[in-house]
């Protein structure tokens, strides 16, 4: 329940995209917002109102003079309990009445009267979309502090390909999740490892260990939630990237220090998730090891490098959060962990519980002390973990 209570208007201008905001009005509703949805006139061609009503369980307001609102103040009485207003499809049209302050349908006038921010989601045709005047028109709305999530370049329903299609209703979930989190690292450029990696035996056999990479993808979704530009370094995971995350894939130890190495280089902040291999077989069998003939089966192993250590050991180091999994005696080993390491902060948790899951308990080491975070869902703890380091930020660097 990411957005459990939160009041949200759903507002949906006219274009084909409206079947997909039935859609992200379900999962809206599946994440706990309560949910008012609003419709131009021309969204009510593409998508019924009784679709919307169904899938809110509210009724959906279409009209500025509807005699259900009391004083026909409607434009009013309907935004101004709500948190956030999200318009998605937003039309070329409606982007050019919004950033001009036109208000002469329901929709518009609610979108001018609102207290809450706003969230677009254009979706057009890919010649609109480039038009000057639409650029303008958004450029024009985002130094009004207006969220402009999207378009994508893709097919479009026009049959031409190019820049004008709306975001898929999870990664719109996604943006206005990240909508209601204080934008505690913004202007920061963050660094995160995640996941395991595999070290070649032969052309198809490996070592690895059993990381999901939930937490560290849970870390690098929470810091772009915050406000930073994210670049994630994942080992072979079975995730899809965090929206708006960069994302660079690597499976062996030495592939995520090469990614780290070239990508560490302006970043304010590191976090080591992975569960690097600490050893990796020595000579690699160039062909595929027969079962035959062989007695037992002996496989040499030679250290991998320490990633974190290696970048906290460098001259204008990001602020370095290291992860530790330990099994048994959590803060003593820990904290001595921290020392050894050489790192602000250490996060701990005991490892065979959390491995795959989607929980975890988690308590910060930092030169204060032990701050225990809790038992949550990982991505709920990333936020207290991004919450914890945006506060020691100042001091750090
Ligand atoms: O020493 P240990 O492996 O328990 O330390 C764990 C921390 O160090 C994690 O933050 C992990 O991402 C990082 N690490 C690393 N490179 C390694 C081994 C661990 O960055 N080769």
């Amino acid at each position: 329940m990411t957005l459990h209570g939160k009041k949200i208007l759903l507002g949906l201008t006219g274009g084909i995209a409206a079947y997909k905001a039935a859609e992200l009005a379900r999962l809206l509703v599946k994440a706990g917002a309560e949910v008012r949805a609003a419709m131009t006139d021309a969204a009510t061609r593409f998508l019924a109102p009784t679709t919307l009503q169904a899938l809110t369980g509210q009724p959906v307001w279409t009209d500025l003079w509807d005699a259900r609102v009391r004083d026909a103040m409607g434009h009013i009485a309907l935004s101004r309990d709500r948190e956030l207003i999200a318009v998605a499809p937003a039309s070329a049209d409606f982007l050019a009445k919004a950033a001009a302050g036109l208000a002469d349908d329901l929709l518009s006038a609610l979108v001018l009267a609102r207290r809450c921010p706003l969230l677009v989601a254009p979706a057009m045709n890919v010649e609109m979309w480039e038009n000057p005047a639409t650029q303008r028109n958004v450029e024009r709305l985002r130094a009004d502090g207006v969220l402009v999530a999207g378009p994508v370049a893709g097919d479009q329903a026009c049959g031409e390909t190019g820049m004008g299609r709306m975001l898929e209703p999870e990664a719109l979930l996604a943006e206005i999740e990240a909508a209601f989190q204080p934008k505690l690292l913004a202007g920061k450029r963050v660094l995160v490892t995640a996941g395991p990696t595999e070290e070649p035996i032969d052309p198809v056999r490996v070592v690895t260990n059993r990381s999901s990479g939930k937490m560290g993808y849970a870390v690098a979704r929470a810091a772009r939630e915050a406000g930073a530009e994210v670049t994630l370094v994942s080992g072979p995971v079975a995730l899809a990237a965090p929206w708006g995350v960069r994302r660079v894939p690597v499976r062996t130890a030495r592939e995520m220090f090469e990614a780290v190495r070239e990508n560490v280089g302006g970043c304010d902040v590191f976090f080591a998730v992975a569960a690097v291999a600490d050893f990796r077989p020595r000579q690699p069998a160039q062909a595929k090891i027969k079962r035959e003939g062989l007695g037992r089966l002996a496989i040499e192993l030679e250290p991998n490098p320490d990633i974190l250590a290696w970048v906290t050991a460098q001259q204008n180091a990001p602020f370095c959060v290291g992860f530790a999994a330990e099994s048994e005696n959590l803060s003593a080993n820990a904290e001595a962990k921290r020392r050894k390491k050489g790192v602000p902060l250490l996060a701990a948790n005991l490892a065979p519980q959390a491995l795959g899951a989607d929980d975890n308990e988690i308590t910060l080491f930092d030169a204060r002390g032990a701050h225990p975070l809790g038992r949550a869902p990982k991505l709920e703890l990333a936020r207290r973990l991004v919450a914890h380091v945006a506060a020691l930020l100042p001091q750090a660097r």
